[in-house]
């Protein structure tokens, strides 16, 4: 096509794809570039703001390492990352949530009842419930990978002063599919917001902020595998998490306990002397039928 313009651009675009690509390729980049085109178009967009949007995208890759992921916070604070997990997401099964930077794989086993606050300071958090199928039923030896944040709001992935695995544990429940452990309470933290997310965020005069939450891994032959999140229904970021991973199945009251309540067969059986947190938080998973 020699006489482009902007209102056959896109379908000169589609045109130029070939014949003979994979189908589903074809679908989503001339979705991609139909939305782009229609956003230009909308907004008429400059030549100066297109370059704030290059400059955006070459901000991201500059401080992109192993550890600093700024393509997938933009993407996470964008809705993106919520939005692709909920669009997959099995209505009888529990909410899946953002997977977030900070899971590190390989934690060690962590026993049914295992307790993962060793030293650290504040009160004790039971977490307890049943991983079940959608009939109800447990799965027994699902596994489950458990992460949060330490007391000083880090995960131990950002934190010299903390162990690799600090704050992480793979728990294997038995066959009553009955997993427990004790931690402290992950308390609100911030994602990244010295880069061009940020930016964005400020500009969108939007803070960096998650509600407190623990991480879940579930997993189980035959099952679908679910990322996902327990959040404290006392939350002040609850109704606006930077990352919009918040479900309304994932968000729990964690109720104070005397003491004299705490359960016996776990690791901090008969050491707990000052009242404790308590949630209870079953997970159904989806069979892997898909
Ligand atoms: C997290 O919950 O760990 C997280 C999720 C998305 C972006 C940053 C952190
Ligand atoms: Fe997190």
């Amino acid at each position: 096509m020699r006489n482009v313009t902007k209102d056959n651009i896109t379908d000169v675009f589609k045109s130029y794809m070939s014949a003979d690509m994979d189908p589903r390729t074809r679908e989503i980049m001339g979705s991609l570039v139909q939305h782009l085109h229609d956003f230009a178009r909308e907004t008429k967009l400059t030549h100066d703001e297109w370059r704030q949007g290059i400059a955006f995208l070459e901000g991201c890759a500059a401080i992109e390492t192993e550890d600093r992921h700024e393509f997938v916070l933009a993407s996470d604070v964008l809705g993106l990352s919520s939005l692709v997990d909920m669009l997959h997401s099995r209505d009888d099964a529990t909410s899946s949530s953002v997977l977030g930077p900070f899971h590190v794989s390989g934690a060690p086993p962590l026993a049914v009842g295992g307790d993962m606050k060793r030293h650290f300071g504040g009160p004790v958090l039971l977490a307890e419930g049943v991983i079940r199928d959608t009939e109800g039923n447990p799965i027994p030896n699902a596994v489950i990978d458990i992460w949060q944040t330490a007391p000083n709001g880090l995960y131990a992935s950002q934190d010299e002063d903390q162990d690799t695995f600090s704050f992480h544990g793979l728990m294997t429940v038995g066959a009553d599919g009955r997993y427990a452990f004790t931690t402290v309470k992950p308390v609100e933290y911030t994602v990244p917001s010295d880069g061009p997310v940020g930016a964005i965020l400020n500009a969108c005069g939007r803070h960096p902020w998650r509600p407190s939450h623990l991480h879940y891994i579930v997993t189980a032959p035959g099952y679908r595998s679910l990322v996902t999140e327990v959040f404290p229904d006392d939350d002040q970021y609850l109704d606006q998490d930077t990352v919009f991973g918040v479900r309304e199945d994932l968000v729990m009251s964690y109720e104070t306990k005397p003491a004299s309540a705490f359960p016996a067969g776990l690791e901090l059986s008969g050491k707990v002397v000052d009242p404790f947190l308590y949630v209870s938080f079953d997970v159904t998973l989806a069979p892997d039928d898909t």
